[in-house]
């Protein structure tokens, strides 16, 4: 699952989010590591834009936050992606500035976060297109680690006696 901060001008006339220039880089950043949005569930911390796309109230993130709430309830991820600061002081409040764990694997209980750029941010400054690169080839380690398929079962073997005694019933 990925979180972003609220929907901008393209995806409040879609009712889609990342539909515009920061969607078009996140598309191509999951696709250096061979995921698409098919493989993902995007959503916003705020479900409005805010008007000329200033940054969110405390309230409106709190008007918000039942819906993103019922969201991470349904699609129970196993890894969320935070994309920039808006998105990592709600979920994960208090646990400092982006610029400092970007790319980091947050594990809390079930849930692992991967807090990143925000990518309209490296449209604005081009430098941290390539730490984004570099947490998305991260991200791909993780993920494989993450959500590669329990081993199989080592078969234990039954003493002989009782596998003896289960033919006989
Ligand atoms: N920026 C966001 O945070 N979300 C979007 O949906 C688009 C741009």
């Amino acid at each position: 699952m990925i979180v972003g901060e609220a929907p901008g001008f393209n995806e409040d006339r879609q009712g889609e989010p990342f539909v515009g220039a920061a969607g078009k880089l996140l598309d191509t950043l999951l696709a250096r590591i061979s995921l698409s949005r098919a493989d993902v569930y995007i959503t916003n911390v705020l479900k409005c834009r805010p008007p000329m796309n200033r940054d969110p109230m405390p309230n409106e993130v709190e008007s918000c936050s039942p819906y993103l709430k019922e969201q991470l309830a349904l699609v129970k991820p196993k890894v969320v992606l935070i994309l920039g600061r808006h998105a990592l002081e709600r979920l994960m409040p208090g646990q400092g500035s982006i610029s400092r764990i970007h790319g980091s694997l947050i594990k809390r209980g079930e849930l692992a976060y991967v807090p990143l750029y925000h990518p309209a941010a490296a449209l604005h400054n081009g430098s941290l297109v390539a730490d984004l690169e570099h947490d998305f080839d991260q991200l791909r380690r993780y993920l494989d680690q993450l959500l590669a398929p329990p081993p199989p079962p080592v078969p234990v073997p039954v003493p002989k006696q009782e596998s003896e005694q289960l033919r006989l019933l």
